[in-house]
C-alpha cells in the first residue's frame, strides 16, 4: 500500500494487520500529508518477543562493534538529512532551516554516544572489603560495566553494569528525530534493544530516521519502530510486562505513564513553565534578545522555551519596549519559507494557546500587539503587566505568547518560579555593567548563584535562554517536570543496571 507508511518490525517494513491506518495532519494546510499503520496489539506483542530476543545476542557484542555500528547509522542519517527535514516541515511545521539542523545534531548526538558509551562502559571497579569497618581484606569486589561472556573469548570482568533488556522510547511532536535518537543511542550502546512509538505527528520523520538504523545493519529486531492510536496502543504499550525501561518525553501523558508503569525505570522530560528573573541590572538587550529566541522559537513549543518573565519593576517598561521591537522584527508563515513563527502543531492547540490568550484579556493583559490567528498560526504575543489570577501566569501555551509579570524583589521572582509545579529549566538575568561576552555577570556572580540555588529547577542559566543542549549536558526537570536525569552519559548509566561479583578468600 503506498499510500500508507510501515512499520518496522524484525528487520522488516510491514503492513499492520488492522488494516487501518492512522492520518497525519500538516499544520500548515490542515490536509493529510501522510498517513501510517495503525498497529494492533498482537503486533506489539510480536515486537516484544523480537526486541527480547534479539537483545540477548546484542549484550554480547563486542563493545567496539555496537559503536561502528551508530557512527555507521550517524553518517548515514547526515547523508539523509534532507528528506528527513522535509517531513519536519510537512509533519510538525518547523522551520525548514531547523529541520534540517535537528537532524545534524541528531547525527553528532549518535556518534557522541558511541565514542562515550565505549569510555564509560569500558571502565570497571576494584573493591578491597578492608577498608570498611569490622573487613578483614579477605573480598574483592569487581564491577565493570561490560556484560561476562564466559562462552566468548571476549572474557571481561566477572563484575557488570548490565543492560536493562527492552528501552521503550516514546519521543514528542517537537523533536521526533532528536528526542528519538537521544533514546535510541544510549539505548543501544549499553547493549539494550528499542522499541519506538513516534508522535503521530512526525512519525514518518522518525520512520525515515529509524531506516538510516537499518541501513546501518543492525541486527534483526534490535529496533522496532510501531505506530498507531494512543488509545489501541499507549497503554498496552506502556503497561507491557516485555518492556524494562520507558524514556519519555512530552506533555501530561507522561504522569499518567508514571502512575501505571510497573517497576521498571523511568525517564521523563514532561513540560516546565520556564521562568526568565530579569534584575534591575541586568544587561536588558542580551535579555532581550534571549526572551525573544528562548520564547519563539519554534513558536514557543519547546519545554525549554522561555514561559514567564519576571522582571523587576523599575526595569519592567524598558525591557518590554526592546522585546516588542524585535518580536516586531520576527516573521510569520509557512515553515517551507523559513518563517521564525509557523503554524502550531495542531488545532486543538492553537485552540488552547486561544483560551489563555482569552483569559488574559478579559482579565485585562496589557497586548502588545493584536492577537492574530488565521488556522493554526498564531501571531507572536507578549502580554504585559500579567498578574497571578491569569491562566498564562502559571499554564504553559507552548505556543508563541509570553507572558511578563512585573516583581518587586528577587523573592518575589523566586516564589512565583517555585509555586510552579514545574521545574524544569529557568533562565537568570543578572546584572551586567561590562556586558563582555559569556562573562558578563562576574562582579555579581555570587547572587547569581544564590539564587539559582533558591530556584527549584533542574538547570538555570546565567545569562543565557533555557536550552537542552549541548547534548552530552545533564538535563532534568524536577517535580512534575521530570525523573531521573537525561544528556548522554546520564542516559547511558541509566539505561544500565549495575551488578558486582564478589570473590572471597579463603
Ligand atoms: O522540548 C524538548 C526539549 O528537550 C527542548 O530541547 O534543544 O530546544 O532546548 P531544546
Amino acid at each position: 500500500d503506498g499510500d500508507v507508511f510501515k512499520y518496522y518490525c524484525e528487520g522488516e517494513w510491514k503492513k499492520s494487520a488492522s488494516g487501518k491506518s492512522v492520518a497525519i495532519i500538516n499544520p500548515t494546510t490542515r490536509k493529510t500529508q501522510y498517513k501510517v499503520q495503525a498497529c494492533t496489539q498482537e503486533e506489539v506483542n510480536k515486537v516484544m518477543e523480537i526486541a527480547k530476543a534479539a537483545q540477548k545476542s546484542w549484550a554480547k557484542t563486542p563493545l567496539w562493534k555496537r559503536a561502528e555500528l551508530l557512527h555507521k547509522a550517524a553518517a548515514i542519517l547526515k547523508e539523509h538529512k534532507a528528506p528527513i527535514a522535509e517531513c519536519l516541515v510537512k509533519e510538525i511545521a518547523k522551520p525548514a532551516k531547523d529541520a534540517v539542523t535537528e537532524v545534524v545534531r541528531s547525527g553528532d548526538l549518535i556518534s557522541y554516544t558511541a565514542e562515550e558509551g565505549v569510555r564509560i562502559l569500558g571502565e570497571g571497579k576494584f573493591l578491597v572489603s578492608d577498608s570498611f569497618p569490622g573487613n578483614e581484606r579477605t573480598k574483592y569486589c569487581l564491577t565493570s560495566k561490560q556484560n561476562t561472556d564466559r562462552n566468548s573469548h571476549f572474557i571481561h570482568v566477572p563484575g557488570v553494569q548490565i543492560p536493562l533488556g527492552v528501552i521503550l522510547a516514546i519521543p514528542p511532536f517537537n523533536y521526533p528525530v532528536n528526542l528519538a535518537v537521544s533514546k535510541i543511542g544510549p539505548a543501544l550502546i549499553a547493549g539494550n534493544s528499542l522499541v519506538l512509538k513516534p508522535p503521530t505527528q512526525g512519525a514518518v520523520a522518525a520512520l525515515h530516521m529509524v531506516h538510516c538504523f537499518h541501513l546501518a545493519g543492525f541486527p534483526k529486531g534490535l529496533i522496532s519502530c510501531v505506530t498507531g492510536k494512543g488509545s489501541e496502543i499507549g497503554d498496552f504499550l506502556t503497561m507491557h510486562p516485555g518492556v524494562n525501561c520507558i524514556s519519555f518525553t512530552g506533555g501530561d501523558t507522561g504522569v499518567a505513564i508514571s502512575k501505571k508503569a510497573g517497576m521498571v525505570p523511568l525517564q521523563m522530560e514532561l513540560g516546565g513553565k520556564d521562568a526568565c528573573i530579569v534584575l534591575e541590572d541586568a544587561d536588558l538587550d542580551l535579555a532581550a534578545g534571549n526572551i525573544v529566541k528562548g520564547g519563539f522559537s519554534y513558536s514557543g513549543q519547546r519545554c525549554t522555551a522561555v514561559k514567564v518573565v519576571l522582571v523587576m519593576e523599575s526595569v519592567a517598561d524598558t525591557l518590554v519596549e526592546k522585546i516588542k521591537a524585535k518580536v516586531a522584527k520576527l516573521t510569520v508563515g509557512p515553515p517551507e519559507d523559513n518563517c521564525d513563527i509557523t503554524p502550531v502543531v495542531s488545532e486543538s492547540s492553537a485552540n488552547f494557546i486561544e483560551g489563555l490568550v482569552m483569559d488574559a484579556k478579559q482579565k485585562d493583559a496589557t497586548f502588545c500587539q493584536p492577537y492574530k490567528r488565521e488556522g493554526n498560526l498564531i501571531w507572536p504575543l507578549l502580554l504585559d503587566n500579567v498578574r497571578p489570577d491569569m491562566r498564562i501566569a502559571w499554564e504553559e501555551p507552548f505556543g508563541p505568547v509570553l507572558p511578563v509579570i512585573h516583581i518587586n524583589s528577587v523573592e518575589e521572582g523566586i516564589h512565583h518560579c517555585n509555586a510552579s509545579n514545574f521545574g524544569l529549566q529557568y533562565a537568570l538575568r543578572l546584572i551586567n555593567s561590562t556586558q563582555l561576552q559569556g562573562c558578563v555577570f562576574t562582579k555579581d556572580i555570587n547572587k547569581a548563584i544564590l539564587i539559582s540555588d533558591a530556584m527549584e529547577t533542574g538547570t538555570v542559566q546565567i545569562n543565557s535562554a533555557p536550552a537542552r543542549g549541548p547534548d552530552h549536558f545533564p538535563f532534568q526537570g524536577l517535580k512534575d517536570s521530570g525523573i531521573g536525569s537525561q544528556g548522554i552519559t546520564n542516559s547511558i548509566n541509566m539505561m544500565t543496571k549495575v551488578k558486582t561479583t564478589v570473590i572471597n578468600l579463603p
